[in-house]
C-alpha cells in the first residue's frame, strides 16, 4: 500500500528517542520529510546520523524544551523553515515522574502540564489552520493506555494526558471536514528508554531484580511481551497516510492486549 507521504512534511516532537524517534523513522521510510524536535541537539544529531542517507537528506532538527519560553516558537519556527508549512504534527512529550495518587505535588502537576499539555495545545493550535485551508493535514497525539484504564502508579499521566484526549476529540470533530484526521496514540509497554525507568524505579521500591519486574510485566500483556518501537512507529505513519483519511477522533491502543476493557 502507498501511504502517499511523499512531499508531506511532519514535525515530530520528543524524536531524539523511543516513541517519537520510530515515528519519525516510519514517516521517513515512507518518503515523507520530518522536523525532530527535542532537548538535546546531541540526541537528535546521532539520532539522524544513524538513518539512511536519503532518509538523512530529509530530515531538519530543532533542540529546544516544552515548559521553557520560547521552545513552542523555535519548533514552529524550524518545521516551516525548509517547506513553508506542516502537513504531520506527531504531538509527543516527556513523561511525568510515578507516584502515589494520594501523594501529588500541585505544584509538580501544575509544572508538568506546562511540559506535557499545554505545548501540545500551542503547536495544534498554530499548525491546524494552515492544514485547514491546504484541505490536507494529521495531528498525532501519543498519550498512553492510562487514558483508557489508568495506570495506579501513574496518576499525573492519567489525569494530564486525559485532558488531551477531550481537547484532540473535540477538535476531530471541528476539522473533520475540511481534510484534517485528529488521533490519539495509546501506547502500552513499549520497550524505551522510559519503559526502562519505569520498571527500574519499581525494582528499587519493590526490592525485585528489574528483569524480574519486566518479565512480570510482560507476562501481565496477553501479547506476552512488550512492544517495538517500530510496532509502534508504523501504527502512526499509517495513520499519518492518505490511507487513514476517514480514521479520525479515535484513540488507537498499540498495547499488545494489555488494556482490558471493550
Ligand atoms: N514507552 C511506553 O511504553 C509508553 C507508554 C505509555 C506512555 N508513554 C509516553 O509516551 C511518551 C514517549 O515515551 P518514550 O517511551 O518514547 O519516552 P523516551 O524514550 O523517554 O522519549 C521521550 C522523548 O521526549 C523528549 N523530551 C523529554 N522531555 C522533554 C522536554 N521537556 N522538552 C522536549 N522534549 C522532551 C526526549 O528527548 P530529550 O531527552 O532529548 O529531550 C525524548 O526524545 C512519554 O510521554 C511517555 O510517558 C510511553
Amino acid at each position: 500500500m502507498d501511504f502517499e507521504l511523499s512531499g508531506r512534511h511532519a514535525l515530530v516532537t520528543g524524536a531524539s528517542s523511543g516513541l517519537g524517534l520510530a515515528i519519525a523513522q516510519s514517516l521517513l521510510a515512507e518518503g515523507a520529510s520530518v522536523t525532530l524536535a527535542a532537548r538535546s541537539a546531541e540526541k537528535l544529531q546521532a539520532a539522524i546520523a544513524a538513518l539512511p542517507g536519503d532518509q538523512r537528506a530529509r530530515c531538519d532538527m530543532v533542540a529546544a524544551e516544552f515548559g521553557v519560553s520560547g521552545a513552542v516558537e523555535a519548533m514552529l519556527a524550524a518545521a516551516t523553515r525548509q517547506t513553508g508549512r506542516v502537513d504531520i504534527l506527531v504531538a509527543n512529550t516527556g513523561g511525568p515522574p510515578p507516584g502515589l495518587p494520594s501523594a501529588i505535588d500541585p505544584e509538580e502537576m501544575a509544572a508538568q502540564y506546562g511540559r506535557m499539555i499545554d505545548p501540545v495545545l500551542r503547536l495544534t493550535l498554530a499548525l491546524v489552520p494552515g492544514m485547514r485551508a491546504r484541505g490536507w493535514g494529521r495531528v498525532l497525539t501519543v498519550a498512553s493506555s492510562g487514558v483508557i484504564q489508568p495506570i495506579p502508579h501513574l496518576p499525573m499521566s492519567n489525569a494530564l494526558r486525559a485532558s488531551l484526549v477531550g481537547f484532540m476529540k473535540s477538535l476531530a470533530g471541528e476539522v473533520a471536514a475540511d481534510g484534517v484526521t485528529v488521533n490519539v496514540l495509546a501506547p502500552g509497554r513499549i520497550a524505551t528508554a522510559r519503559t526502562a525507568e519505569l520498571d527500574a524505579s519499581a525494582a528499587a521500591k519493590t526490592g525485585k531484580t528489574v528483569e524480574e519486574v519486566a518479565r512480570a510485566s510482560a507476562a501481565s500483556i496477553p501479547a506476552g511481551r512488550y512492544g517495538t518501537p517500530a510496532e509502534f512507529g508504523a501504527v502512526a505513519a499509517f495513520l499519518a497516510s492518505a490511507a487513514a483519511g476517514y480514521v479520525t477522533g479515535s484513540t488507537i491502543r498499540i498495547d499488545g492486549g494489555a488494556i482490558r476493557a471493550i
